[in-house]
Parts: structure tokens; C-alpha cells; sequence
């Protein structure tokens, strides 16, 4: 996992907007968010996030074979983020994309990696969450803007031949509550123009009551559904890690499942809502704190714009055991060396070739 330096304290956003740290923790339970610094972006966050994902696994990049970058905040509608990533990180043989489910992003895209394991196309993938929200919310909007923070997290999945990993996995969603949530210019919908950028189409616009409603229906009825298809009951469950949105959604679904708190991993009261990467960066909390061994069945769950929600059920393995040491300063110096010599021969191909008509 990987977050901005920059804190920015619920203190702060009083001198912003009119708020107290006293209602934004009582109604979120959020008490501080990370944010990105001028040079931070979703791809260079993602990048770092998969670099230390690799050096736990003992990969180099070019055994990755599939990058999957589950983002609500992309750099561009194209090229894809996971492009950038793939060449931040010089996975050579890697196809590259991004997969927009708003937060239930990184339980889709983990399940969309381990269907392309499983089908024996894809040996080893790499699994991204990674957000700059910051940039997307309206900073005067009190409603959204106390919500949201920046960072990534990174998963690594491997072909093995014993049981382990995702065991099952539930994928929802409902389109007519599409404008519940929304960041409705910038797309062909609304191209960007004067008009688009001065009504305030470029930020995030939420229904935030409407959301929590909703949020609060479907997190208990896709976990226990999950569980069922995974041949399993809530006992077997280790862990619960829910994606970080709301303190008080997390505790209405654990009282609807009947999950004590000490099951479950919160960890919004420091990050915020991080979307796609509050999943992976509250397991690396949970797996750094000792909270999760080989062998333990944890349940991943969570919501998001589309309207989409979604659960799987893994069993973490752990890393493989190996020898191999990756280290991710050296890799990411090769990367970026490795990507000013294709662009350069690109530059020459094309000074050389650019003058002969391809199609005779
Ligand atoms: N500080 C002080 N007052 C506020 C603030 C604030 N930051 N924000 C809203 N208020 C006011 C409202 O204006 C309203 O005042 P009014 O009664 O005079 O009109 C009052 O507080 C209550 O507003 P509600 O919207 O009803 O507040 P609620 O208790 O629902 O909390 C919140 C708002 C925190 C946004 C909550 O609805 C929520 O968390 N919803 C879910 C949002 C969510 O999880 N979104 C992420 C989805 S994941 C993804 O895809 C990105």
C-alpha cells in the first residue's frame, strides 16, 4: 500500500468549509484523509503500490502477465491507467486495463483476475486499487469533500495448484441509481466546455442519504450471499474487511450479519474514503498488525457509484515461498530508462520511415 505524506485533518476542513471535526465524526466516523502532492498521481501511486506488492511476492515485473487498474479517479478517459503502470514498472509482457466500478472496482477486478487464473490464460496478475479523488471533489462542497482521500494498494495473484485465494465471488449492480452518485462532465455525455466546467459537472455530485440507504441494504445480503456460494458459513469467516466509506454503514451491516467488531478491519477514521484502494490498504494494515495468517478465510465487500456493489470470499495464502530478492528502486530506474529508449527509437523510426507512404 502506498499513501500521499500530506495529512489533512478534519481541523483543517473547518477553516474550508463550514463543518466541525465533532459532525464529521459522528456521522462518518472520519477523522483525517491523505492527500496527493502536485507530483502524485493514480498512476504513479498505483506504480509504487505494485512495486512493493511485487518485492512481497518475489516477482519481476515481466512475470506479470495481466495488469488490472480499478479506479474511479483515472488519469485520462484513454489511454488507460494500467498503461501508464505497465510502463512505470516495465512489465514487458503484461495487457493492460482499467476496470470502472467506482469503489466495488477492486472486488471486481480481484475476481476478474482470478476467473483469467483459473481459465489458465494468465499465469501471474497484478490487482490495483488506486485513487486522487482530491482532484475530483469540489472543495467547497461540504457534503462530498470531507469524505474523500487519496492512496493505493496492490495485490498480486498466482496460479498454484493447492485451494487457495478467491473462493467465491458476488457482483451486482443497479444503473437507475446511476445519478446517485456521479461525475457527469468530461465524458461524451457532457464533452468539457466553458458551461460544463462553470456548473460544477467535473466534480463529484452525491446523493449522500440516498447512498447510505443503499449501502447499508446491500453490504450485509452480498457477504452473506458470497459465503453461501463459497460453501461456508460466517463462523469460518477470519475477517471482514469492508470498503471504508462510513463507520456507521460498516456497523449496521455487522449488526445485520451478527459479526462482532473485533472481525472486522476499520481503518477510514485515518484514510477516509479511498474507494477503489480502501480494501487493499486496510488488508496490508490487517496483514502488517498480525490480524491475518496463511490459511484464514477473509470476506472482501463493498459499494459504489453505478450503482454497483459486490463480495468475494478469499483464503489468504500468503506469499509463495522464494528466494528471489526484488527490489523495487532498482526496477522502477530500469523502467523509466527502458521507456526513454522506446520513445526515442519510436522518434527515429519515425524520422526514418515517416517520409515513405506505409500504404503504396
Ligand atoms: N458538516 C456539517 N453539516 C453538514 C455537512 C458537513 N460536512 N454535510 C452536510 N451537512 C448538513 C446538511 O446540509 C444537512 O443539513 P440540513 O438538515 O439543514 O439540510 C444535515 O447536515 C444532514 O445532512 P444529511 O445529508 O442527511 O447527513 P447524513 O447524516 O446523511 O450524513 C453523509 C451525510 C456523511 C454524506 C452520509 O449520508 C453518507 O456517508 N452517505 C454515504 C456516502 C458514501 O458512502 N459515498 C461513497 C460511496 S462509494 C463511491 O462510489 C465513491
Amino acid at each position: 500500500m502506498v499513501v500521499p505524506e500530506r495529512i489533512l485533518t478534519n481541523q483543517e476542513l473547518a477553516e474550508l468549509v463550514e463543518t466541525t471535526d465533532e459532525w464529521i465524526v459522528s456521522r462518518t466516523g472520519i477523522r483525517e484523509r491523505h492527500i496527493a502532492s502536485d507530483d502524485q498521481t493514480t498512476a504513479s501511486l498505483a506504480a509504487e503500490a505494485a512495486l512493493k506488492a511485487l518485492s512481497v511476492a518475489r516477482l519481476k515485473p515481466s512475470d506479470i502477465d495481466l495488469i488490472i487498474v480499478a479506479t474511479s479517479s483515472p488519469e485520462h478517459i484513454f489511454p488507460a491507467t494500467a498503461c501508464l503502470v505497465q510502463d512505470r514498472i516495465g512489465a514487458v509482457k503484461a495487457g493492460a486495463f482499467d476496470l470502472l466500478a467506482a469503489c466495488s472496482g477492486f472486488i471486481y477486478a480481484l475476481n476478474m483476475a482470478s476467473q483469467a487464473i483459473r481459465s489458465g490464460s494468465v499465469t501471474n496478475a497484478l490487482v490495483i486499487g488506486s485513487e486522487t479523488l482530491s482532484r475530483l471533489v469540489d472543495w467547497k462542497d461540504r457534503g462530498t469533500c470531507i469524505l474523500f482521500g487519496d492512496g493505493a494498494g496492490a495485490f498480486v495473484l498466482q496460479a498454484a495448484e493447492e485451494r487457495a485465494g478467491v473462493l467465491s465471488a458476488v457482483m451486482r449492480s443497479d444503473g437507475s441509481g446511476g445519478d446517485l452518485l456521479t461525475v457527469p462532465g468530461g465524458g461524451s455525455r457532457h464533452p468539457t466546455t466553458l458551461d460544463t466546467v462553470q456548473q460544477g459537472l467535473h466534480f463529484v455530485q452525491m446523493n449522500g442519504r440516498e447512498v447510505f440507504r443503499f449501502a447499508t441494504r446491500v453490504m450485509s445480503q452480498a457477504t452473506q450471499e458470497a459465503v453461501g456460494k463459497a460453501g461456508l458459513t460466517l463462523d469460518d469467516i477470519h475477517l471482514v474487511i469492508p470498503h471504508q466509506a462510513n463507520q456507521r454503514i460498516i456497523e449496521t451491516a455487522l449488526k445485520n450479519l451478527n459479526i462482532p467488531k473485533e472481525r472486522c478491519v476499520i481503518n477510514l477514521d485515518r484514510y477516509g474514503n479511498t474507494s477503489t484502494a480502501s480494501i487493499p490498504i486496510a488488508t496490508c494494515e490487517a496483514i502488517d498488525a498480525g490480524r491475518i495468517q496463511p490459511g484464514d478465510k477473509l470476506v472482501f465487500v463493498g459499494f459504489g457509484a453505478g450503482l454497483t456493489w459486490g463480495a468475494a470470499v478469499v483464503e489468504w495464502s500468503g506469499p509463495f515461498p522464494g528466494v528471489r530478492k526484488v527490489r523495487p528502486r532498482r526496477l522502477r530506474w530500469y523502467a523509466h530508462l527502458r521507456s526513454v529508449i522506446l520513445r526515442l527509437l519510436r522518434r527515429i523510426d519515425a524520422l526514418i520511415w515517416g517520409r515513405h507512404n506505409p500504404y503504396p
